[in-house]
């Protein structure tokens, strides 16, 4: 039922957003146009100040706290998705750039958590329903060994990040490395639950985008040379906008999509193809 004086809209789907940084929240805004959202995040003044701005704007949004690398906190975010009745979309945002955390710490928020909240949220996908976990170009620019690859194909593990410092040379364990690592595993990811997925009658592809404005982005270049590098070498000649990547989600996750599964969409203006120099 609809309470009068507020925007609730019972009658839409579901859209789960996590992660309420930048990025997260214009993804948010852009979703919010047709769905209810869930705005999850483990810091919970980020998820409440976020799903409370999409409120003022006429949205429909609940926050949830939620730290995507402990199972039992995710486990408890697909009950919370259960009691709402399912999802029509996820759209998995969070993650940490090299600059701002330890190679554990991005291979644990940035896979493995994607991961096991990929897996947790299956069950309540509606028929139709799109998972788009954002990954980055950095995953196009990385080609592991088959030791590497091996660790990967087994992203559920809380000790993955162990398992692929071991499976890397002592001066490849960097964070930088870790990112590359941790955004190549979801594609994979994507690439091998399309099956599972598609029983259900439900997509799940990622989504690279190359240099997006975003705080993180700026944080970045501000501390990395090679980010100044790839901006130099972008054909379109500047960043991605985190609206023009909010659009691309929105897409991924409407009827317009309906048999885009189980691949990578790069969003990068063009800069893969001129560091591969075809
Ligand atoms: N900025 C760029 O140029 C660029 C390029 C390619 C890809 N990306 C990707 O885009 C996304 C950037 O998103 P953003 O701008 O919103 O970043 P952000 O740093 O603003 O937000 C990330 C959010 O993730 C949350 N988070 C961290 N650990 C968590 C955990 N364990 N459980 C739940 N939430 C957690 C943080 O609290 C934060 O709110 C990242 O996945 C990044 O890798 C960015």
């Amino acid at each position: 039922m609809h309470e009068l004086g507020t925007s609730e809209r019972p009658d839409w789907s579901l859209a789960v957003v996590i992660g309420a940084g930048g990025l997260g929240t214009a993804v948010a805004r852009r979703l919010g146009q047709q769905h209810r959202l869930l705005i999850v995040d483990i810091d919970k003044d980020k998820a409440d100040e976020v799903a409370r701005r999409m409120r003022d704007e006429g949205g429909d949004a609940e926050p949830v706290d939620c730290d995507i690398t402990r199972p039992e906190s995710v486990l408890e975010l697909a009950e919370e998705v259960k009691r709402r009745g399912g999802f029509a979309g996820l759209a998995h945002v969070a993650g940490l750039s090299p600059s701002a955390a330890d190679f554990e710490s991005i291979v644990r928020v940035n896979l493995t958590g994607a991961a096991l909240v990929t897996r947790a949220l299956l069950p309540c996908a509606e028929p139709g329903a799109a998972a788009i976990l954002i990954a980055s170009l950095a995953a196009h620019t990385v080609t592991p060994s088959a030791a590497v690859e091996a660790v990967l194909r087994d992203p559920h593990d809380a000790r993955t990040a162990t398992r692929l410092k071991e499976a890397l040379g002592e001066e490849e364990r960097t964070s930088a490395m870790a990112y590359q690592l941790s955004k190549y595993g979801l594609l994979s990811l994507c690439r091998r639950e399309a099956w599972t997925w598609g029983q259900r009658g439900a997509r799940i592809v990622s989504l690279s985008p190359g240099l997006i404005a975003t705080p993180m982005g700026a944080f970045e270049f501000a501390r990395s040379p090679v980010k100044h590098d790839l901006y130099v070498r972008t054909p379109l000649a500047r960043e991605c906008t985190m609206i023009e990547i909010a659009g691309v989600v929105a897409f991924l996750a409407s009827d317009q999509a309906s048999f885009i599964s189980g691949t990578d969409i790069l969003v990068d203006g063009g800069l893969a193809g001129t560091l591969r120099g075809d």
